[in-house]
């Protein structure tokens, strides 16, 4: 009976994390640029990675949506190994991302830059896109349609024939978010989205992440401004070279020795760089 029951609990717990990275290590020939990393990520909740500049945070993303592939350990994706999947398979498994450069195409409409990220649903085959079949066209409004919704949704109020250009630097990061929303994921990771940000432009990066966590889509932040993950994480995840050197609610995160040694480490260290003749 305990068996059972225990069993069941494990059932459960499985089912509310989407993600489960075990013993990951990920190494380009060198040194590992992750070490033995293994956490898991809560459905509809918003997890930060945060660390010092060059911590592995950017790997970390990539291995996780399928870009690059594990040295050692696996990562799950709602149960199942991504390690043979590619970052197109995983969009079908519902994950999507942001990149930490701006990724924008300018010869493009707003609203062409939100179907770049849609058009793996698109139900348009090849002969369908060469005959200009009936279900292409109708299926071809209602992304643009959902494009254009989109749009408003992360606040780029514009004409959906507006070329990125006219909008303003929060504006583009925004924009990124449609894209990557556009594939409808149930996991979204957004790499540095508030980099380069003034404050208030930070704040509706803020709201359109609480907004995202309050449609169950789960949420992966790397981010350097603080103030946003600590005002928006339920649970965070810190790396250090490579290694995870702590994890939890922003409080116990923020009161760690261990994270606070390390960003003044880190701190200390552009200090030195910037007096360093
Ligand atoms: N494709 C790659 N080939 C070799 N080294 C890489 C590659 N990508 C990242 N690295 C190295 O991995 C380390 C972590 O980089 P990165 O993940 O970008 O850190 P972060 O995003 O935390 O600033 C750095 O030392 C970087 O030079
Ligand atoms: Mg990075």
């Amino acid at each position: 009976m305990i068996l059972v029951s225990e069993h069941k609990a494990a059932e459960q717990r499985s089912g509310a994390d989407i993600v489960r990275v075990e013993k990951l290590s990920k190494s380009f020939g060198g040194p590992n640029v992750l070490n033995d990393i293994s956490f898991t990520l809560e459905r509809g909740r918003v997890h930060s990675i945060i660390g010092p500049n060059g911590a592995g945070k950017t790997t970390l993303l990539n291995v996780l949506t399928g870009l690059y592939r594990p040295t050692m350990g696996r990562v799950l994706v709602q149960g199942g190994d991504i390690g043979a999947l590619a970052p197109y398979q995983l969009a079908a498994l519902g994950v999507s991302r942001t990149f930490q450069n701006l990724k924008v195409c300018f010869n493009m409409t707003v609203e062409e830059n939100v179907l770049l990220g849609r058009h793996l649903q698109l139900n348009s085959g090849f002969w369908a896109g060469i005959l200009r079949l009936p279900s292409l066209q109708k299926s071809e409004k209602a992304a643009r349609a959902q494009a254009r919704e989109l749009l408003e949704f992360v606040g780029v109020k514009v004409d959906a024939t507006t070329r990125p250009d006219a909008l303003s630097y929060g504006a583009l990061k925004r924009l990124e978010i449609a894209r990557a929303l556009a594939c409808n994921p149930q996991l979204i990771l957004l790499d540095e989205p508030a980099a380069g940000l003034n404050p208030q432009e930070t704040l509706e990066i803020k709201g359109l992440i609480e907004q995202l966590a309050e449609q169950s889509i789960t949420v992966v932040l790397v981010e350097h401004d603080m103030k946003l993950v600590m005002g928006v994480s339920d649970n965070i995840v810190v790396i250090n070279y490579g290694q995870k050197i702590a994890e939890g609610s922003p409080d116990a995160v923020f009161r760690n020795p261990e994270v606070i040694a390390a960003y003044l480490g880190a701190r200390g260290q552009e200090e030195t760089a910037g007096v360093t003749p």
